[in-house]
């Protein structure tokens, strides 16, 4: 663990070498269906527990909602030839479960399957590989209503739906990844209450963390046997986690949320056990009873790649006697047990998000994946900043963007070069889109998008991007 008092990398003033990144390196951008999609009501699309959670007034910031969003449903031919422009080759994107499977049941809606064949093609057509995550948080709203992810069904309606979508799309399609981000579908989803759906009850958070591994393990053996071509992963968001001082109670802080953020997710799926320290954290909500013989096997399914989201780090600090936790971006309650935990801001800088900007640990979070869990190919399925960005005279000069790709892109090469099989790399996100509770209010696209008029207008930092891929790496500064 690094020393918390260090700044980060993020200084634009160092002269700083030339970097060149591996041949075949998957330059990328991501985005997520209800994000960008809009379309709400068209072509036979149901509602998702967003759309019920957007409706409700107070959920989601100013009310805004994804029933428009970027029109990106309508408008696909025009935003791939913007992917191609800044010569992309790879584009993640996630399928809208209650777009091609309304219900979340039963038969597909030949439409919604449609619209994502056009989309593939049109990627193809261009040369661009589409990476397909099948789940980026919209579940359909009759499954909620059945008793969402804590109820075990929901794993097993996940594995018919990627039989469905891997039936369709297969033929055109290498990259698959399962899940996107678990611990928020669970621990924002069902604990803080603070996404969709907007529940807050402990113990069915940690129900919910369980099912989704275990829809994803369904998922990645319902892959295998539809496809068994394709590429298959997943998409955790890790942190590292430091404590704020050396002090053993800062420490054991840090433990239990590095258990909570990282562990809950990273020991079933990829050595098939919980960690026996967050079992015992967790002894006051949960027995774990939820957990059946044979589910940590199929959790622990063989992937081919790891995706890994990287944003930020947790600097954590014991409980003090008396003091509530310091207010942050995420709630106690999405810590289930471990909700006097303290997290303490360094003073560093802060996005738009008021999330601190470490690139340093990034380079951490990939090494400690790769050392101690896994061999396989790792990608940075995400990563990028949310600013305050203004227009001038039709254009954006995002600096403070570009600066943060610039030294995470430096930080995945350290990566590389310290061993780590870092084969990609996802910058969040190609545009300005529907940022879940924050609604329209934090942009984080290379492409600004203007909401009135849906006008994309590529910033600095898309520029700057195109460039990189061009030169497969970084000029000298
Ligand atoms: C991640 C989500 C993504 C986006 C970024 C900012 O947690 O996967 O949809 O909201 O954060």
């Amino acid at each position: 663990m690094s020393n918390p008092a260090s700044p980060p990398a993020v200084g634009i003033l160092d002269p700083r070498p030339e970097l060149t990144f591996p041949p075949g390196f998957l330059w990328g951008a991501a985005t997520a269906a209800y994000q960008i999609e809009g379309a709400a009501t068209e072509g036979g699309r149901a509602p998702s527990i967003w759309d019920t959670f957007s409706h409700t007034p107070g959920r989601v910031r100013d009310g805004h909602t994804g029933d428009v969003a970027c029109d990106h449903y309508h408008r696909l031919r025009d935003d791939v030839a913007l992917m191609a422009d800044l010569g992309l080759t790879s584009y993640r994107f996630s399928v809208s479960w209650p777009r091609v499977q309304p219900g979340g049941t039963g038969p597909a809606n030949p439409e919604g399957l449609d619209f994502y064949r056009r989309l593939i093609d049109e990627l193809l057509t261009h040369g661009i590989e589409p990476w397909l995550t099948l789940y980026h948080w919209d579940l359909p709203q009759p499954l909620e209503d059945a008793g969402g992810w804590p109820a075990r069904d929901t794993a097993a309606r996940f594995a018919d739906y990627t039989t469905l979508v891997a039936d369709a799309l297969g033929d055109r399609v290498r990259y698959w990844t399962t899940l996107n981000e678990p611990w928020c579908s669970a621990f924002l989803g069902y604990g803080s209450g603070t996404h969709a759906p907007g529940r807050s009850d402990r113990a069915d958070a940690v129900r919910a963390g369980h099912h989704l591994m275990l829809g994803h393990g369904l998922a990645v053996q319902a892959l295998r046997a539809a496809r068994p071509e394709a590429e298959v992963g997943v998409t955790v968001n890790l942190y590292p986690v430091t404590p704020a001082t050396d002090a053993p109670a800062d420490r054991d802080a840090a433990r239990r949320i590095d258990a909570l953020a990282n562990r809950f997710f990273l020991d079933p799926l990829l050595r098939g056990a919980y960690p026996a320290d967050l079992m015992a954290d967790l002894r006051e909500v949960t027995d774990f009873g939820h957990v059946r013989d044979g589910d940590l096997a199929v959790i622990s399914s063989p992937l081919d790649l790891v995706g890994i989201n990287y944003y930020s780090r947790h600097v954590v600090a014991a409980p003090v006697e008396g003091v509530e936790p310091e207010a942050y971006w995420r709630s106690p309650s999405c810590w289930p047990g471990s909700e006097d935990v303290r997290f303490v801001s360094r003073g560093v800088p802060v996005t738009d998000m008021n999330w601190e900007i470490d690139a340093p640990g990034l380079v951490e979070t990939l090494r400690r994946v790769h050392d101690e869990y896994t061999d396989l190919p790792l990608y940075v399925t995400e990563n990028g900043s949310a600013f305050v960005d203004e227009v001038v005279d039709g254009r954006v000069d995002d600096a403070e963007r570009l600066a943060y790709f610039d030294a995470h892109l430096r930080a995945a090469h350290a990566a590389i070069g310290a061993g780590v099989p870092l084969r990609g790399y996802f910058a969040w996100s190609l545009m300005d889109n529907f940022e879940w509770a924050w609604g329209y209010t934090k942009r984080f696209g290379m492409i600004y998008v203007d909401y009135e008029s849906q006008a994309r207008i590529p910033k600095s930092s898309a520029r700057w991007y195109a460039e990189v891929i061009r030169r497969n790496g970084l000029a000298a500064q």
